[in-house]
C-alpha cells in the first residue's frame, strides 16, 4: 500500500515555547489520520522531546529529525547519532535536503553513509532530490535527480529501500514561492518511479511514497496532491503556521 504523507520541515526556526504552540495548535485542528494517510513534523534537534511528548498520544503522526550523522558515536562534536534519534523517538530523519547538501558541503557519498546509519536502526528516511534552475534550464533534470538516487540510495537491498520515502525538492521552488507546475512536478515523480521500478522492482517502486517540497501551500496543495505520482508533501515555510499547514494536511485527506 502507498502511503499519502504530509511532512513538516522546521528548518531552523521557532524556539521551543513557539515549537510547543505551533504543535498544539496543529493537533487540535487534526482530522483523523490513518495507516495511508500520516503526517510527519520535524523540528530541530532541541524540540524532539518536547514534540514528541507532545505526539504522543495522537496516531499516524509522527517525530522527524531534519538530519543525522554519517558515524556510529565517537569524538564527533555537534554530532547526533541515528541511535540517539531513536532513542529520543524519531521514526523519520530527512537525509539528502539541499540546504545541507549547499550550506554543508554533503555529497552523495557522505548521503550514502547518513542514509545507512539511519536504516540500522528501525527508522524511515525521508531522501531528498532536486536540480537547481540551471540544470532545470538546460532541461538535465531527469538525468542529474536519477544520478543523486543510484549514488546515494541504489546500493541498498530491496527489504531497505522499502523504507525509503523520496522527496522531490527543486531548489528554484524551495521558499522561492515558485512551485513547479503540476506537470512538472508529475513529470519528475513519474521519472524517479521508473528509475526505482528499473532498479528494483516494479511493485516496490508502486508502493513507495514520492513527495514533492518547494513552495507547497493550501492554495496549491490539493492540485498538486493530485497529481498521481505525487503521495504528499515535505513543507517549509508553510509547516510553520498552524492553519496553513493543517490546510495541506487536508488537501491529503480529500484524495
Ligand atoms: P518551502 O516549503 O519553504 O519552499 O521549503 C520546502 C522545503 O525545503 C522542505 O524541506
Amino acid at each position: 500500500m502507498r502511503k499519502k504523507i504530509v511532512a513538516g520541515n522546521w528548518k531552523m526556526n521557532l524556539t521551543l515555547p513557539e515549537g510547543r504552540t505551533l504543535v498544539d495548535g496543529i493537533l487540535s485542528g487534526l482530522p483523523t489520520l490513518n495507516e495511508s494517510r500520516q503526517v510527519v513534523i520535524a523540528p530541530p534537534y532541541t524540540h524532539l522531546t518536547q514534540t514528541g511528548e507532545q505526539l504522543d498520544e495522537y496516531e499516524h503522526i509522527y517525530l522527524g529529525a531534519q538530519n543525522c550523522a554519517s558515524e556510529t558515536s565517537g569524538a564527533y562534536t555537534g554530532e547526533v547519532s541515528a541511535a540517539m534519534l531513536q532513542s529520543a523517538g524519531v521514526q523519520y530523519v530527512i537525509i539528502g535536503h539541499s540546504e545541507r547538501r549547499e550550506y554543508f558541503n554533503e555529497d552523495d557519498a557522505l548521503l550514502a553513509r547518513k542514509v545507512e546509519q539511519a536504516l540500522a536502526t528501525d527508522m524511515q528516511v525521508i531522501f531528498c532530490c532536486g536540480e537547481s534552475l540551471e540544470i532545470r534550464d538546460a532541461n538535465a533534470q531527469n538525468e542529474y535527480v536519477e544520478k543523486q538516487l543510484k549514488s546515494a540510495l541504489f546500493h541498498l537491498g530491496d527489504l531497505l529501500m522499502k523504507r525509503i520515502v523520496i522527496a522531490y525538492e527543486p531548489i528554484w521552488a524551495i521558499g522561492t514561492g515558485r512551485t513547479a507546475s503540476t506537470a512538472q512536478a508529475q513529470d519528475m515523480h513519474e521519472h524517479i518511479r521508473r528509475v526505482v521500478a528499473n532498479q528494483y522492482t516494479p511493485l516496490l517502486a508502486d508502493e513507495m511514497t514520492i513527495l514533492y517540497g518547494g513552495s507547497c501551500k493550501p492554495s496549491n496543495a490539493a492540485e498538486l496532491f493530485a497529481c498521481p505520482d505525487v503521495d504528499g508533501g515535505l513543507i517549509g515555510g508553510a509547516s510553520l503556521k498552524a492553519e496553513d499547514f493543517l490546510g495541506i494536511v487536508n488537501a491529503m485527506m480529500g484524495l
